[in-house]
């Protein structure tokens, strides 16, 4: 897949690594849409890349803000790339979460992953090539004291993108599961 060639849907696109990403995308010429909360950094990089960088705000924990995400998608016509960067870290002992922090952190980094996955697979099975990344984390692999929600979103994002992959084994569609460190 050659970036200048690209479209793709960026969630988390304001935060440092979603950030990055949409810079280093932009630098090689792929078109962007940028999904967030919040403009934030991103407006001095729409500045840079007026041609490339789109912005969706959307609270992806909503049905609705994943709808607008998917109908901005659809307007851009050949999207062949989803990546899903958007997450919560919260260092808690269980018990120190309270219920709505907890399905907080379960909805942003693991349900809205998998909806908007669900919804864009129309559009990515229709492109010749197309790829979705799940930014994970290496607290997917290991279960890490103080962080047993985040672990357990990580660990099911990694389980889901595995599935995921052999589920669309024969079609144009990859998956991959990106684990950062720190
Ligand atoms: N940084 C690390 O060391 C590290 C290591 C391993 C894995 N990761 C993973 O990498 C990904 C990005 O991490 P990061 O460090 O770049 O995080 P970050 O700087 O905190 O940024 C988080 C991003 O997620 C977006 N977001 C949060 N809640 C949202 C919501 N309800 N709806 C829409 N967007 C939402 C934020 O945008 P708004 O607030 O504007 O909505 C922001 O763009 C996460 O999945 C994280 O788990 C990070």
């Amino acid at each position: 897949m050659r970036l200048p060639e690209s479209v793709v849907v960026l969630t988390g696109a304001s935060g440092g690594i979603g950030l990055e990403l949409a810079e280093q995308l932009c630098a090689a010429g792929a078109q962007v849409l940028a999904v967030s909360r919040h403009m934030g950094k991103l407006a001095g990089l729409m500045n840079r890349y007026p041609d490339r960088l789109r912005w969706q705000e959307a609270d992806l924990r909503s049905q609705a803000g994943r709808e607008q995400v998917v109908a901005r998608a659809r307007e851009m016509g050949t999207v062949n790339v989803l990546i899903n960067a958007a997450g919560v870290n919260r260092f808690a002992l269980l018990d120190q979460l309270d219920e709505h922090a907890l399905d907080e952190l379960l909805d942003i980094n693991l349900k809205a992953p998998l909806q908007l996955t669900r919804a864009c697979l129309p559009l990515l099975r229709a492109q010749p090539k197309a790829l979705v990344v799940n930014v994970g984390s290496t607290y997917g692999s290991i279960g890490y004291p103080g962080y047993a929600s985040y672990c357990a979103s990580k660990f099911a994002l990694r389980g889901f993108s595995e599935a995921l992959r052999r589920e669309l084994a024969d079609t144009t569609v990859n998956v991959l599961y990106a684990a950062p460190r720190a």
